[in-house]
């Protein structure tokens, strides 16, 4: 609440496993923000019940690392009992417009995880300005008018995909790809 008084706060909510993705939203974040705070949080209510939760990559120590060479101010890391201290009976719910199309239609209930707890973390960070990245195009597309029809004063930017050299987007879960997939892989983005 102190440093808010004075001065802007620009924030990247991730799920940790950093990587050059990341760490271009920390860097981007630097010119919107004189304090710049990201959070680590594997948030379980945005994944199906066959999901990959469970085996989600969670390399906390290193992520620390990496935040630290960003030159990231702040860290928010919460325990799951922290975020979620008892059941969550409220929810953000986005429109059957999102959640009927693209990646909605596939993952029942994600977005309806994502805007949760994303709001969740905007009130307690309560930034000036939040990063996400356009890989996740529908997430940033549902969070921004979230933000704006619920009136939250926050300004949501998104960021440029970062790739590989063969045009793969940067991704966590691009470690469950085997040899003949991580082959296939470029032809997403052809
Ligand atoms: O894009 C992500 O990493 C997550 O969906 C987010 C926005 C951190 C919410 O858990």
């Amino acid at each position: 609440a102190a440093l808010r008084q004075h001065q802007r706060v620009a924030f990247v909510p991730t799920m940790g496993n950093l990587h050059e993705g990341h760490l271009s939203l920390m860097r981007a974040a630097r010119a919107y923000g004189d304090v710049v705070v990201s959070s680590i949080f594997v948030n379980r209510l945005q994944f199906g019940p066959n999901e990959d939760f469970e085996r989600y990559p969670r390399t906390l120590q290193e992520d620390c690392a990496k935040l630290e060479s960003a030159n990231v101010d702040h860290l928010f890391a919460p325990e799951e009992s922290e975020l979620y201290p008892q059941p969550q009976n409220f929810f953000i719910q986005p429109g059957s417009c999102y959640d009927s199309i693209l990646e909605g239609a596939c993952r029942p209930g994600h977005f309806n995880g994502v805007a949760t707890v994303v709001a969740k973390l905007f009130n307690i960070v309560r930034p000036d300005v939040a990063l996400f990245g356009k890989k996740d195009y529908q997430q940033l597309i549902i969070l921004r008018n979230m933000v704006r029809e619920l009136n939250m004063s926050i300004r949501v930017l998104g960021c440029g995909t970062i790739r590989e050299t063969d045009g793969l987007a940067l991704s966590s879960r691009n470690a469950y790809l085997g040899p003949d997939e991580r082959a296939e892989a470029h032809r997403l983005y052809a």
